[in-house]
């Protein structure tokens, strides 16, 4: 009898101490991300691990993998459902086998600058769509912006019938490919690690991206004219496993709530100002032409794509792009 007793306390106390171990590990939260540090999405994704390992101690490990250095864009999100990342914040092009909504955001020359972009993110609306993937066990924690895309090229291009015949790099965006199919070229869904060589070795001639991405990327060594379109946005949206989020501790998930709403202000804040670092850095660089636009020009750009946004009204909503809309207003 005492013999069992004691063997049922040892056993008791092995699980105590095994148990108590176990709640010491920190929970690690991998962060992986295709772009370079410089940027304001590899920026954000430091301050993030800086902030949640000072203030929550032991409790968390944040592990950032920048430059696709653990999954590409076309891995991550597979990852993230699986569990093996915990945060990733793929740009809003690359949501559309989730929800056919987010593909407003690519739709041309709809914003006209990142205030207007940044009011729709804000708005009922806006705030809505980051819940519209917690079916499918996504959830969105916040908007994190990039800037206004620019188009290169090997060519310059200053009107619509410059691109035709080209071929462009397009994230995995049907949107992006119709944009491009309006100005009769030809546009190839490419990942962003594959892009320097797919220009370098003329895959394709030509790409659209913000400033910062087209720096950090060397781009600009491999296309000698940048046109400045900002004729569509390049934002993120910062998403996490919803299972995963919710099983946080609460004291945890809650300080990493506060922590998240601080990096995208600071994000957003900064992300005008790293684009324009990487634009003056990239004329001191002399290796390509920055081409501006007459607004005569932008509006034969603008006339041209704008076609694009009745192609996807049915699968957007109608609703959601004249919301979108009015937050040029
Ligand atoms: C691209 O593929 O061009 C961008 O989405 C990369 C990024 O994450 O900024």
């Amino acid at each position: 009898m005492f013999k069992f007793t004691a063997k049922a306390l040892a056993c008791a106390l092995s699980l105590t101490i095994a148990g108590m171990a176990q709640a010491a590990e920190p929970i690690v939260i991998k962060f992986s991300h295709v772009v370079a540090e410089h940027t304001p999405k590899g920026q954000g994704a430091l301050l993030f691990k800086k902030l949640a390992e000072e203030r929550l101690g032991d409790k968390v490990k944040v592990e950032v993998y920048p430059n696709s250095s653990l999954f590409g864009d076309g891995k991550e999100m597979e990852a993230l459902l699986l569990g093996d990342v915990q945060l990733i914040a793929p740009s809003l092009a690359k949501f559309e086998h989730y929800t056919k909504q987010i593909q407003v955001f690519d739709l041309p020359f709809l914003f006209k600058d990142m205030a207007a972009l940044d009011r729709f993110q804000q708005s009922a609306e806006g705030q809505a769509l980051l819940k519209s993937m917690e079916d499918k066990n996504i959830t969105g924690l916040g908007y994190w912006h990039n800037g206004l895309k620019q188009l290169s090229a090997n060519k310059p291009l200053r009107e619509p019938k410059d691109a035709r015949g080209l071929k462009f790099r397009v994230q995995p965006s049907a949107v992006l490919e119709e944009q491009f199919k309006a100005v009769r070229a030809n546009p190839r869904k490419m990942s962003f690690a594959e892009v320097y060589q797919g220009l370098q070795t003329g895959v394709v001639n030509g790409a659209e991206n913000p400033y910062s991405n087209i720096y950090s990327q060397k781009m600009h060594e491999v296309q000698k004219y940048i046109t400045e379109s900002n004729h569509g946005a390049l934002d993120y949206m910062l998403i996490t496993n919803t299972k995963f989020w919710n099983g946080l501790p609460e004291d945890v998930r809650g300080e990493l709530d506060k922590i998240i709403v601080e990096v995208t202000a600071e994000v957003n804040k900064q992300a005008g100002a790293l684009n324009d670092d990487a634009k003056q850095r990239i004329i001191d660089a002399k290796t390509s032409e920055i081409i501006t636009l007459t607004p005569e020009q932008r509006d034969m750009w603008r006339d041209a794509m704008k076609p694009v946004w009745a192609k996807f009204e049915g699968e957007i909503g109608a609703d959601l792009i004249k919301a979108a809309d009015a937050a040029n207003q």
